[in-house]
């Protein structure tokens, strides 16, 4: 038998970002034992790269908002193939998070008369991210974590878990191994909340760090949860593309909430060309009217800057393509020309973009309030996720197990709202660790195997027991992004999905020949070869749903079908593990909408 520690928890909570102290929060404010489980160190989480803000319709700046049009926003935004019912818990709910998050000290920026501002980002009709300059995520976490080390609970950093337990179906804990010294850790649990976050790592070009290796989505599938929306993943259209070691590092959209323009290597403001016909009645179409919008002109349209981040990359990518991109295959993006409207730019834009400007100064040399940034599409986020009840977050398939923000799928659609992740992390959290505590209270008792231990002890030590061999982890990985990047970017067509998928399936194969060297002791090689795994499996779910459907929409945009198609607007794609182990697809239709919701969209128009 392999040595290991135990540890107990009523709750344990898998990811330490925005959605996992947020159900740590509220499971330990509920009176059960609570573990948090981090990867990386604690505060350290993708949440911080959702710099530019949260949103909430407190109608602060422009008291014409209100929850319905938070909700129709994002139903458009996600081009109607989101969860409603998560839609619509998700913009009543966000302005109490945002209160409460106030409450528990965050220090948001303010309004003349004190209120919680507010700022413009793509495809919210009104101003709703409630803001702490361009470090919003960081604040929450921060708020979160004072917050949540005084509620009790026991943290775990630098824990990767591999394995999610279970008793006959249920959930009921994870096997994991500390980073340090790879000693085992069991952790048992009555009820599980997966809140790890995104998968980013599968791709070359990315704004997730390394620990955005799609754990928790491929945790929860291989436990037997289903995966929905896989095919929808971000491209934020502002990453940095120069110099090549900060590539694909967050420029926040806040640099366009602010007034920033897109441009190409003609000086031309491109996102001018060609709006999309479900906004074009909300968007500018001159420079002066989109100006007067971002100064807070209540009868403007929104600068086409602002527009959605899937419409806004894919425009960026068509300059570069047809030459008129920037020199380092991106577009320029200029907060600098406020100087023409505003006296004191420099410091306005110090103020307001205050990482942005040491971003570029320090990482790039350039002054944003001087000088153009250079930025291109970055891999940002997943909107697809493990199936969820909207309402208690619990698995639609395995009892026991939760998931909150970014590994869950449901809200987004077919393309996030920027701002609407922050507000999903708080919101889901909290219902996660409300209704996780209620499941843990509700069932006690529970076992689980010495066999299963063992069998994912095995599992983990196998790429250690290999030794040095001609499969190198790190180069595997660097295959699989590489590929990603390529055929499951961001435009596809069959042929490039069907390769890719076949290149899946090969790499998956080699898994087993695949060796780290050295020990237990601080080995990135053997923990790269374990994350092998959740990248192999999320990256296979992505590109069968990209295959699967047949149709440009949202943040998917398919080469050979470039069209959006109603006849693929009923249905959601799922994704399950077959009695064999193989991946199936299939499709789910999407409920029919309660009347008083349609009524809503139709009348937000
Ligand atoms: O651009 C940003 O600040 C990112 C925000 C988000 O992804 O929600």
């Amino acid at each position: 038998m392999s040595a290991y520690q135990e540890i107990e928890h009523d709750v344990l909570v898998i990811g330490a970002g925005g959605a996992g102290l947020r159900a740590a929060v509220e499971a330990a404010s509920a009176g059960v034992d609570v573990g948090l489980v981090c990867k990386s160190l604690l505060g350290k989480a993708h949440t911080v790269m959702a710099e530019g803000g949260m949103a909430a319709s407190l109608a602060n700046v422009d008291e014409r908002d209100g929850w319905t049009t938070h909700f129709a926003d994002t139903m458009r935004g996600g081009q109607y193939l989101s969860n409603w019912r998560m839609a619509e818990l998700h913009a009543k709910e966000s302005p109490e998070r945002a209160r409460e998050l106030e409450k528990w000290g965050a220090l948001f920026d303010r309004t003349p008369d004190g209120k919680i501002l507010q700022r413009n980002f793509g495809g919210h009709k009104y101003p709703r991210l409630a803001h702490v300059g361009d470090r919003t995520g960081l604040e929450m976490i921060r708020t979160l974590q004072d917050h949540g080390i005084h509620q009790g609970m026991d943290v775990h950093m630098e824990v990767t878990i591999t394995r999610l337990l279970k008793d006959g179906d249920r959930c009921v804990g994870a096997f994991g191994y500390d980073r340090e010294q790879g000693r085992f850790r069991v952790f048992k649990a009555k009820a599980v909340v997966l809140a790890t976050g995104g998968l980013g790592r599968a791709y070359l070009v990315t704004s997730n760090s390394w620990e955005g290796t799609g754990d928790g989505h491929s945790l929860g599938y291989h436990a037997g949860a289903e995966m929905r929306d896989m095919e929808f993943i971000q491209f934020h259209p502002t990453g940095m593309v120069w110099p090549p070691s900060v590539r694909g590092i967050l420029v926040t959209e806040g640099v366009r909430g602010e007034g920033g323009i897109l441009k190409n290597n003609k000086g031309e403001r491109f996102m001018f060309d060609d709006i999309p016909s479900l906004y074009v009645n909300q968007t500018a179409d001159n420079a002066e009217e989109g100006w007067r919008y971002v100064t807070g002109d209540r009868d403007a349209r929104r600068p086409p800057e602002l527009l959605t981040r899937d419409h806004v990359a894919r425009k960026i990518v068509k300059e570069v393509q047809e030459g008129r991109g920037s020199p380092h295959g991106g577009a320029f993006l200029d907060i600098a020309w406020i100087k023409e409207h505003i006296k004191d730019s420099e410091g306005h834009i110090k103020k307001k973009l205050p990482s942005m400007y040491h971003q570029f100064k320090e990482l790039a040399g350039i002054d944003i309030t001087k000088e153009q940034m250079e930025v291109g599409p970055t891999t940002h986020y997943a909107m697809g996720g493990i199936a969820v009840d909207a309402d208690t977050q619990m698995t639609t398939t395995v009892p026991g197990l939760f998931a909150a923000g970014e590994v869950a799928g449901g809200l987004h659609g077919a393309n996030r709202l920027g701002g609407n992740s922050l507000s999903d992390l708080v919101v889901f959290g909290q219902r996660a660790g409300e209704y996780a505590a209620k499941f843990a209270k509700e069932n006690p008792s529970y076992s689980v195997s010495e066999a299963q231990i063992e069998e994912a002890a095995t599992e983990a030590l196998a790429p250690l027991e290999r030794g040095v061999t001609d499969r190198n982890p790190f180069q595997l990985q660097l295959e699989l992004q590489t590929m990603m990047q390529d055929k499951v970017g961001i435009a596809r067509e069959d042929k490039g999905l069907t390769d890719a998928i076949g290149l899946i399936r090969e790499i998956s194969g080699q898994i087993a020949d695949v060796g780290a060297g050295g020990n237990r002791w601080y080995n990135p090689g053997w923990h790269t070869a374990l994350d092998m795994k959740h990248l192999l499996t999320v990256s296979e779910a992505i590109a069968l749903s990209a295959r699967e459907r047949k149709e440009s929409r949202g943040a998917h945009s398919r080469l050979d079908h470039p069209d959006k198609d109603e006849g693929w607007s009923t249905f959601n794609h799922v994704v399950r593990k077959g009695p064999d182990g193989e991946m199936i697809i299939e499709r789910q239709e999407i409920p029919q909408m309660r009347q008083e919701l349609q009524d809503i969209i139709e009348e937000e128009g």
